[in-house]
């Protein structure tokens, strides 16, 4: 969640929805999802994540309770506003075939009644944003590729700088290379834009990668658990979350701790081993002083960098020692291989205590 937007963008509240043949799709929600904030929804098949997403912009209508947005009963609100003020992308990315990808990203701000040239030169800075070139503009959506396509949609969604983005398996249909550009993609708009987003997948790596907060249903619409990715991967409310995070829970939760609280040590002088540093205190390799040995490489280590990165560059480095380095990238000190295991240890300990 970003720092200082307390407040809650979106609430759900005792929220059932019911369709008339008679499935319960989501069952006595309360959630509330903070400003600024992704909250990703995530679970198998069926479980009521789209039904949920689509309660929000009044697609689908509550059979009861409240949903709140900015505070207001989307019910008191007219739909068609609702929907035109909040972004969403899908996984087909939506596009109309027979605009152009400009044209396509200009609809809603013709939509909100600016001029054709305003719109247009919008919908020409959003290619830009989402990092597809002006000439693709010019293009019709089936000549990119699916990726080049969900980026448009994401483009479309943002043209009319909604607050809040719905996003249902936007990343669901391309292969794995381009899904994690496209999360590199929105975590990078993220930090600028810092919509409220309320993001949907079955793959919890996705979930995990993109979320503040995680919210894990079960088949019938029931909420499970709800929590940050780390307070998740290190307790788990029950076996279905645990078996749900996967076997891998240990090592996601390590790629999600920094390093920042593990002590450091000066770095060692004189022995078989030392680091070679350039004139500003960077790590340039590992020497030896044994002749015909060759030198070695470091990947030196800030402090937001995860215990998992530390875990690896512990095992390729020749000493055991980790290189740790201020954001200026100067050498501060070193960590030994045991004291990562150890603090790792205590992260999967952490993890194992509730499943
Ligand atoms: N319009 C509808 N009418 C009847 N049942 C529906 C309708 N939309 C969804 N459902 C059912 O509601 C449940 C939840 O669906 P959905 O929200 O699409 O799940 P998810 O997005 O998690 O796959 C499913 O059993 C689905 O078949
Ligand atoms: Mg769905």
């Amino acid at each position: 969640m970003q720092p200082g937007k307390g407040h809650l963008m979106i609430q759900f509240d005792a929220v059932h929805k019911r369709f008339p043949n008679g499935t319960t799709a989501v069952h006595d929600l309360s959630l509330e999802m903070p400003e600024g904030g992704v909250t990703v929804l995530v679970g198998s098949s069926g479980c009521g994540k789209t039904t949920t997403l689509r309660m929000i912009n009044r697609m689908v209508d509550p059979t009861s309770g409240t949903i709140r947005v900015g505070g207001r009963d989307v019910l008191d609100q007219d739909a068609a506003d609702l929907r035109r003020s909040i972004g969403y992308v899908i996984q087909q990315s939506g596009l109309f075939p027979h605009r152009t990808v400009l044209d396509n990203i200009a609809t809603v701000p013709l939509l909100l009644g600016h001029g054709r040239r305003k719109a247009r030169a919008r919908a020409a800075e959003l290619l830009e944003t989402v990092g597809l070139t002006a000439e693709s503009g010019k293009r019709y959506p089936h000549q990119l590729s699916g990726g080049q396509q969900q980026r448009v949609g994401v483009a479309r969604a943002l043209a009319a700088d909604p607050p809040v983005l719905l996003m249902d398996e936007p990343f669901g249909a391309v292969d794995p290379v381009v899904r994690t550009q496209l999360q590199d993609e929105l975590l990078r708009l993220q930090k600028e834009l810092s919509k409220t987003i309320v993001f949907v997948t079955h793959d919890i790596d996705e979930a995990v990668r993109l979320g503040d907060q995680i919210a894990i249903f079960r088949t019938g619409g029931h909420l499970v658990q709800c929590a940050t990715p780390s307070e998740l991967l290190a307790r788990p409310a029950d076996d279905f979350v645990a078996d749900f995070l996967g076997a891998e829970r240990g090592l996601k939760l390590l790629s999600l701790t920094p390093l920042k609280d593990i002590p450091q040590a000066p770095a060692p002088e004189g022995g078989t081993w030392e680091l070679a540093l350039d004139a500003a205190r960077r790590p340039l390799h590992w020497r030896t002083k044994n002749t015909g040995e060759p030198e070695l490489p470091v990947r030196p280590l800030r402090d937001t960098d995860s215990l998992l990165a530390a875990l690896n560059e512990s095992i390729a480095s020749p000493t055991g020692l980790v290189a740790r380095v201020d954001a200026d990238g100067a050498l501060t000190g070193v960590t030994s291989r045991d004291e990562i295991h150890q603090h790792a240890g205590q992260a999967h300990a952490e993890a194992r205590v509730a499943s």
